[in-house]
């Protein structure tokens, strides 16, 4: 039977099971595979944290070197490739040369039509950085590093991005926020790869759909939203002010509220703590008086508590990635789980096809005449 109740958004709709993660609304928790985030944030790499969300356990020691040696092997980028990336225009937003370049790498991949596997989310994971990367480096009119396979996943980032690698404590930060950010349950983007991978399309298409839905404002686009409200705020004393204007308007403050968490996102206790630890080492007290003054206004006036994106952004500003970079790093993360939840899908698969209540008009017959034009 039929359940005729509207859920829009499907706000509060549990459309299907998952054994990757759970996002606890009651207490404001997350664990991947039943670890807790914080603590995976704070003591695992971002590889073996991949590993745990692909396959269901943390690496033994044997596993990590294979995965990690796959992982080095597979960072570069072929000719033809980089060749696109050039050819892209330099007015294209960082999201859309990524999407771009996966529906390339789509198409290049002879396994493209086997289904989605864990090899072909291994090379996504291995190859996205070197895309975000060569674009980040051409639009700064330079030529792409290639990849330094003596170097992690997160160090060969900054490597391929700035030519060098920055102290452990900056690396530290730039990890945990990639393991915080790796996966969160049925999300809007996880939710449009799962309904392209339940048609049986393949990782790809279903990766490109999930791209498309992290770039807007209201889910991966909000970290970059966040550094350009504080940039436009400028300053903590004009944050107030700033605030009762903006919710005067009806817009919404980019960083803040969470569909699921009702009194605080679980993951921005940690990522907090390696903004604070960014801005020490960076010297940004003017930016953190700003970022609180913010942080306090919107308590007082809408009760909401800010998501994992409000102290990311500027912990990536202070990192030194420009803006339009901060949701290619999103997707350089979510990529494991995106991919974690396209083979749980395919495993054991339903084709996803919700109703719809029909509000049109009612039915009528079609004139006998055609109108005169
Ligand atoms: C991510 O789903 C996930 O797990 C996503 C994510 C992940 O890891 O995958 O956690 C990542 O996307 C985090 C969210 C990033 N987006 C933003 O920071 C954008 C700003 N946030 C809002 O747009 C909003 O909070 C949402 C979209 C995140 C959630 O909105 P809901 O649950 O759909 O709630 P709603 O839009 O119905 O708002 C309820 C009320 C409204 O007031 P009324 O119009 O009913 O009077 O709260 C208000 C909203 O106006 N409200 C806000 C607000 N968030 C909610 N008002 C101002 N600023 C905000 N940020």
């Amino acid at each position: 039977m039929a359940d005729t109740a509207i859920h829009k958004g499907l706000a509060g709709v549990v459309a299907d099971t998952t054994a990757i993660s759970t996002v606890d609304a009651a207490t404001d928790s997350l664990t991947y595979r039943g670890y807790p985030v914080q603590d995976l944030a704070e003591t695992r790499t971002f590889e073996e944290v991949a590993h745990l969300i692909w396959t269901g356990d943390l690496p033994d020691r044997e596993q990590l070197t294979a995965f990690t040696a796959r992982e080095r092997a597979g960072r570069a980028l072929d000719r033809s490739t980089l060749d696109l990336l050039r050819r892209v225009p330099e007015s294209a937003h960082p999201m859309d040369v990524l999407r771009t370049a996966i529906s390339y790498l789509g198409a290049d991949d002879p396994a493209e039509d086997r289904g989605a596997d864990l090899a072909t989310a291994e090379r996504l994971m291995a190859r996205l950085p070197s895309v975000v990367a060569a674009d980040r480096r051409r639009r700064h009119g330079l030529d792409p590093i290639p990849p330094d396979p003596s170097l992690g996943f997160a160090e060969n980032f900054f490597h391929m991005c700035f030519g060098e690698v920055p102290g452990p404590g900056v690396v530290r930060c730039f990890e945990a926020s990639l393991v915080l950010y790796a996966e969160h349950g049925f999300n809007a983007s996880t939710f449009a790869a799962r309904v392209v991978t339940s048609t049986r399309s393949d990782a790809y298409s279903a990766v490109t759909a999930a791209i498309g839905a992290l770039k807007g404002p209201l889910h991966g686009g909000a970290n970059e939203a966040v550094m350009h409200m504080l940039n436009e705020i400028g300053t903590a004393d004009r944050a107030e002010e700033w605030v009762d204007r903006a919710l005067a308007g009806k817009r919404r403050i980019m960083g803040f509220g969470h569909r699921v968490y009702r009194n605080g996102d679980s993951r921005v206790p940690t990522m907090h703590r390696a903004l604070v630890r960014m801005a020490e080492a960076r010297g940004a007290g003017d930016l953190m008086e700003l970022y609180a003054a913010v942080e306090r206004a919107m308590a007082d006036r809408k009760g909401l508590h800010p998501n994992l994106d409000y102290p990311a952004g500027p912990a990536y500003h202070l990192m030194g990635f420009d803006v339009p970079m901060f949701t290619p790093i999103f997707v350089m993360s979510r990529i494991t789980g995106w991919t974690a939840h396209i083979l749980e899908q395919q495993a054991a698969n339903a084709l996803i096809r919700p109703l719809s209540a029909y509000s049109g008009p009612p039915h009528r017959a079609v004139p006998a005449q055609r109108s005169q034009v």
